[in-house]
């Protein structure tokens, strides 16, 4: 499998507080990394980094072996446990949004035949994640698990390589939780994702991941909690996980060309 994210020796440091130290590690091409680790361990810090959100205070990251530019790009997309998707927008809406920023940067507004073609990519995204039938909902008339689906969709609308999932299903309940886990398995494998997930719920963890790191701080001083940052405690590659396979037909057929 080849490397697609490098981290080499990457800090992260807010003054003298370290939040990330001396991280090291390479994330394949289509594994699906659990990320887990107590409350302000840095797990959003780490998913901020891959984002681009975000720049290390030392160290790099690379993606596809070139440094990673820090700024957000197509070919990353995040999920949020909560409030990803715009509360004035139908699901349509809300899902060409992504298209509409990506082609139409200060507008985002599109017209004639390429806003009837965002339409149709939404439209399929949608479908892709169960609300073919909600297309002109609003988010407040839809279920959390409904409006996950949605920001999931959001995401993946504009075909990003790496899904970025902070803590997506904390907040369902556990039989939706279940639904989700279905869903996000299935999609990972369609669109030959790479997915980084955080989650709280280690049983979920292992259940999806085919890697999961924990993120810690090896050493602490209880006298100046900060001096020392979180880095990969644990990293355990799991067995018996199928890989993704290359993109369908229909994919294709629903593309950007
Ligand atoms: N902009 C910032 N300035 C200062 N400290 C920050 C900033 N962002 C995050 N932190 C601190 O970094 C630590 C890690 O935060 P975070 O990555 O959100 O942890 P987690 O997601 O594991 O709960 C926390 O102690 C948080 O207070
Ligand atoms: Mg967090």
């Amino acid at each position: 499998m080849s490397t697609l994210l490098s981290f080499r020796d990457v800090w992260v440091e807010y003054g003298d507080r370290i939040i990330i130290e001396k991280l090291d590690l390479d994330i394949a091409a289509g594994s699906f990394v659990s990320v887990v680790g107590p409350s302000g361990a840095g797990k959003s810090s780490f998913l901020r980094l891959i984002l681009g959100q975000e720049a290390p205070t030392r160290g790099s990251i690379l993606l596809d072996g070139v440094p990673l530019k820090p700024e957000c790009g197509p070919d990353r997309g995040v999920v949020f446990q909560r409030y990803s998707v715009f509360p004035h927008l139908s699901a349509l809406r809300n899902t060409m949004l992504g298209l509409e920023c990506a082609q139409s940067p200060f507008t985002a507004r599109l017209f004639g035949r390429s806003r009837r073609k965002a339409e149709e990519e939404a439209t399929a995204m949608l479908e892709a994640v169960g609300l073919g039938h909600s297309l002109h909902l609003y988010p407040a008339q839809m279920s959390g698990g409904m409006q996950q689906r949605l920001a999931i969709a959001q995401a993946l609308v504009k075909r990003p390589r790496i899904l970025l999932l902070d803590e997506p299903f904390g907040a369902l309940d556990p039989g939706i939780r279940a639904d989700m886990h279905a869903l996000i398995r299935g999609l990972w494998q369609e669109y030959a994702l790479t997915i980084v997930m955080v989650t709280h719920d280690i049983r979920e963890a292992f259940t999806l991941g085919t890697r999961v790191l924990a993120l810690d701080k090896r050493r602490h001083d209880p006298h100046a909690p900060h001096r020392f940052g979180a880095t990969a405690i644990y990293d355990l590659p799991l067995r018996n996980r199928t890989e993704p396979t290359p993109p369908s037909i229909t994919i294709d057929a629903i593309g950007n060309n």
